[in-house]
């Protein structure tokens, strides 16, 4: 993936635990790599070493990695230029979901060779939504959950997620079904 993703985690294990704990993680990982660059392309198993290696050290499922990454991600982009590009795909969470393909068209047109996810949501009655998530690569659903709570907190929507559907081989996907309510402002 994208040095871009492997940049986030590392900022997010700086971040909250430190740099000893990244020393630790970046050895676990077995990753000679100091830093990445956000444009240049990286092979998919640095980014699972990384997730097994937080993970193992932090002595958490790594599913619950993935869906932290994901709610950071959506703070960490606009620390990186492309706040623009996500407020621009909606005045809120509903919008942005329905526009998912085509944000990812236009980071395309920075990331020559990305492979993006492609998303397909469906409104089925006022805040409820159910979302298709299809990718090439194996294990991100967690990821799609945190994303999800982020806009969420983004957008100030109090939001409920659960995975409806899990991808079990090629031409399946991942569903899930979204609440979101906006947060009461008392
Ligand atoms: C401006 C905001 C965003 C930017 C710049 C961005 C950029 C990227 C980049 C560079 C990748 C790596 C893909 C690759 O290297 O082939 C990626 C992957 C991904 N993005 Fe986004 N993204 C943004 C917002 C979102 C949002 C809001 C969601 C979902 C709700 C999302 C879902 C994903 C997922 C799940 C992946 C993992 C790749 C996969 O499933 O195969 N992204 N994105």
């Amino acid at each position: 993936m994208y040095g871009i993703v492997n940049k986030a985690i590392v900022e997010l294990i700086h971040t909250r635990f430190g740099e000893d704990t990244w020393e630790r993680i970046r050895g676990r990982a077995g990753l000679e790599e100091e830093l990445f660059i956000s444009l240049d392309a990286y092979p998919d198993e640095y980014t699972y070493a990384l997730v097994r290696a937080t993970s193992e050290e932090l002595g958490l499922p790594a599913e619950q990695v993935l869906e932290t990454f994901g709610e950071y991600w959506v703070e960490y982009v606009g620390t990186q230029g492309y706040g623009e590009l996500l407020r621009g795909a909606g005045n809120n969470v509903q919008e942005v979901l329905l526009n998912l393909d085509n944000l990812h068209t236009r980071v395309g047109l920075s990331f020559a060779h990305l492979r993006p996810p492609s998303f397909h949501c469906t409104v089925l009655g006022p805040g409820e939504l159910r979302l298709r998530y299809t990718s090439t690569r194996q294990g991100l659903a967690p990821m799609v959950v945190g994303l999800l709570k982020g806009l969420g907190r983004m957008f100030h929507t109090e939001l409920h997620v659960v995975q409806t559907r899990h991808k079990e081989g090629a031409g399946t996907a991942d569903e899930f079904l979204i609440r979101l309510q906006p947060a009461s402002s008392s």
